[in-house]
């Protein structure tokens, strides 16, 4: 594989594909740990004199159609702060072309605004090629997506490389996989529930206990009892039967729990066998928190992905709260990864006490269950 840092840059036009999906609330950037984590490429494109062009998606936006809340201006502000002294603008159409002079920066608008991105179609691919000499690969929190700027654009461009962070997630990922030490807890939480179904089967095979909250464990919860109007997938729940046979997976045994879904609601601590048709679970409830700190105790390798709750309103913090405390003091070797699970870290300052953190989300689960991604695939037939 071709690595950015081998290759001579001076006066060429790249096009580093970056992960710079970070949370948002009204404009304003919760956590800026992916941006940070891809300073050291941009900066080390600017040492070799290219013509810098940046390109992130931001959200899940309807493609073909701009919608403010998902531009990526905050995050243009953002890199503009961090890069003072450097010719940087933001540009939101691109993709019939655009001027660059070299040790000049131009951001894109969110690639998930143009039609096809997603699909990988193959006409958007050639545009993005057409608008570089090299292609830059270090978008590892979505290598896992076959989208035309972070796959298809390889085929069309006329040099495509692996960039530094990508680089280094993978050397570290694959470190921790052959060198586990067992017993290994993963904790997961978050609402992609659908997403993760399948990452939950692989790692039920190198985890010993895996402990469930946010929607995912919704969805195994509702195969006992009814769930009211929480965030569940019925279309899983067979799946999830499955998957609860092989015996280590813990779902929570109390909640958190409010009528309303606002930053005010007040909860409700109740048993998971309780829940009223017009209760909502928003975060896991003290049993289960006791419960589960238990077991992270015993850990020697914690594997971590996703808020226990709705994290984000004060009241259904806690779960959240304690189990990244309890990881966060635990002696085993703790790896965690996601765009959430980074912004749990800084909200409550333990970002020194965990072994690893991953930028990846997806890519990082999947990464965990192939110890491959597509891309990288894509680089070795190269
Ligand atoms: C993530 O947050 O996991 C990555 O940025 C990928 O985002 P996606 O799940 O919307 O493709």
């Amino acid at each position: 594989m071709l690595h950015m840092k081998d290759l001579d840059l001076k006066n060429k036009r790249v096009f580093i594909r970056l992960d710079l999906n970070v949370p948002l609330n009204k404009g304003k950037i919760i956590s800026s740990e992916r941006i940070d984590r891809a300073l050291p490429t941009i900066k080390l494109a600017l040492k070799k004199n290219a013509k810098i062009i940046i390109a992130s998606h931001l959200g899940r936006p309807t493609e073909g159609q701009y919608d403010k809340k998902f531009s990526l201006f905050p995050i243009f502000i953002y890199l503009k702060k961090k890069l003072i002294g450097v010719n940087i603008t933001f540009i939101k159409k691109y993709l019939k072309g655009i001027d660059i002079d070299s040790h000049q920066i131009v951001v894109l608008e969110n690639v998930r605004f143009n039609l096809g991105e997603t699909t990988n179609n193959i006409d958007l691919s050639k545009k993005y090629a057409n608008l570089c000499d090299i292609f830059v690969m270090d978008a590892f929190a979505t290598a896992h997506r076959i989208e035309s700027s972070t796959y298809g654009i390889c085929d069309f461009v006329k040099q495509s490389c692996i960039g530094p962070l990508l680089y280094s997630e993978i050397k570290i990922l694959k470190s921790i996989l052959n060198k586990s030490k067992h017993p290994i807890v993963t904790i997961i939480g978050g609402a992609k529930i659908s997403t993760k179904f399948k990452l939950l089967s692989s790692l039920l095979k190198i985890t010993d206990t895996m402990l469930l909250g946010g929607g995912i464990a919704n969805t195994f919860i509702s195969m006992f009892h009814p769930v009211g109007k929480s965030l569940y997938e019925i279309n899983f729940k067979n799946k999830a039967k499955i998957l609860y046979k092989t015996k280590k997976i813990f779902l929570p045994i109390d909640s958190r729990v409010s009528t309303s879904y606002s930053i005010n609601s007040i909860a409700t601590i109740k048993s998971v066998s309780n829940i009223l048709p017009n209760e909502e679970i928003l975060d896991i409830g003290n049993e289960t928190i006791k419960k589960y700190k238990k077991i992270i105790k015993q850990a020697k390798t914690i594997l971590w992905n996703g808020p226990m709750g709705v994290f984000e309103f004060p009241n259904f913090r806690k779960g959240t709260e304690e189990i990244a405390k309890s990881i966060a003091n635990s002696t085993a070797f703790s790896v965690a990864g996601g765009g959430d699970t980074i912004a749990v870290i800084d909200l409550f300052n333990i970002y020194n006490k965990i072994s690893y953190i991953s930028t990846g989300g997806g890519a990082f689960l999947e990464f965990i269950e192939h110890k491959t991604l597509p891309i990288l695939e894509k680089f070795k037939k190269q």
